[in-house]
């Protein structure tokens, strides 16, 4: 396993790959990385000659400087489990590195950006933004991996590919579960065991409003159940519940649409956690 630390020097790597025809498949990560990683990593993998995973902790995508200080940094247990992945190539850029000349200029995703994680973490997306481009930029993939866990993520990613006529297939994969339903994500590896299994109800939460949807009501009643639950459970504070479009994110009232998800973001001891459930897939 080759790990690469410069912008150049990863370009060249990848650069000569291409030369020699190899199909890139590439993974970004901020690190702490567990199953719903490695699930991206895997079909990587198949669909690809040669898997690139980067570990970069993006400080412009985060409105918080205490969030930002805590992400989890486990390089070591990382390399180990990407080593075990058989990944060919880490790219592991520093900020200065990544951001020699400070950065000015910003991705503006517009409407979409406005909504849930874009409205409660002001700038997350900006930065989002700047650093996929940019490793996209010094990778050059084929194709990119992403999990659906980040819906909302996924989409602007996908949009701006599209807007900017960026040359990298990328996909979406499902969410991946604890037993306990709780979605995994490297923000976890914070919670303790009572806040662990506070956090699983955040999915009770999705379920529950699934099965009354299903069982005949509209996106308010189906709503203020998953919220009541969550205000009923001790040790969960809720940040927004929303029923929506999962193609570009309006607000759903009406139960005729032909694809529908609930999307979530909750606090436990402290931390952010986010979640989604689709009512409904065409
Ligand atoms: O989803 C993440 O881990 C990050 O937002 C990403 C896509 C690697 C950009 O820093």
């Amino acid at each position: 396993m080759q790990i690469i630390e410069h912008p150049s020097a990863i370009y060249e790597y990848c650069d000569s790959l291409r030369s020699r025809g190899k199909k890139i498949g590439f993974v970004p990560t901020m690190g702490a990385l567990h199953e719903g990683h490695f699930s991206l990593i895997r079909k990587a993998k198949l669909e690809n000659e040669i898997v690139v995973v980067s570990i970069f902790v993006n400080p412009l995508q985060f409105n918080n400087q205490a969030d930002l200080d805590k992400y989890p940094r486990p390089l070591t247990q990382d390399l180990d489990a990407l080593e075990h992945e058989e990944v060919d190539v880490v790219y592991k850029p520093s900020p200065e590195s990544m951001y020699p000349t400070g950065n000015e200029v910003k991705i503006s995703f517009g409407r979409m950006a406005e909504v849930m994680e874009g409205k409660f973490r002001p700038g997350h997306f900006d930065g989002v933004g700047v650093v996929v481009t940019k490793l996209f930029n010094h990778v050059i993939p084929h194709q990119a991996y992403f999990g659906l866990k980040d819906l909302q993520q996924f989409l602007l990613i996908q949009r701006m590919v599209a807007d900017l006529s960026i040359p990298v297939a990328v996909f979406g994969l499902p969410t991946v579960r604890e037993d306990s339903g709780l979605a995994m994500s490297s923000r976890n590896q914070r919670l303790s065991d009572i806040g662990r299994s506070t956090a699983a109800s955040i999915y009770k939460g999705l379920l529950k409003g699934k099965s009354r949807w299903d069982s005949g009501s509209n996106p308010e009643e189906t709503k203020n159940e998953i919220e009541q639950f969550y205000l009923d459970t001790p040790g969960l504070e809720v940040e927004y519940v929303n029923i929506v479009n999962p193609h570009d994110l309006t607000e759903v009232k009406s139960n005729h649409q032909q694809s529908i998800a609930i999307c979530v973001a909750a606090y436990v001891e402290g931390i952010r956690l986010i979640d989604n459930l689709y009512l409904r897939q065409d």
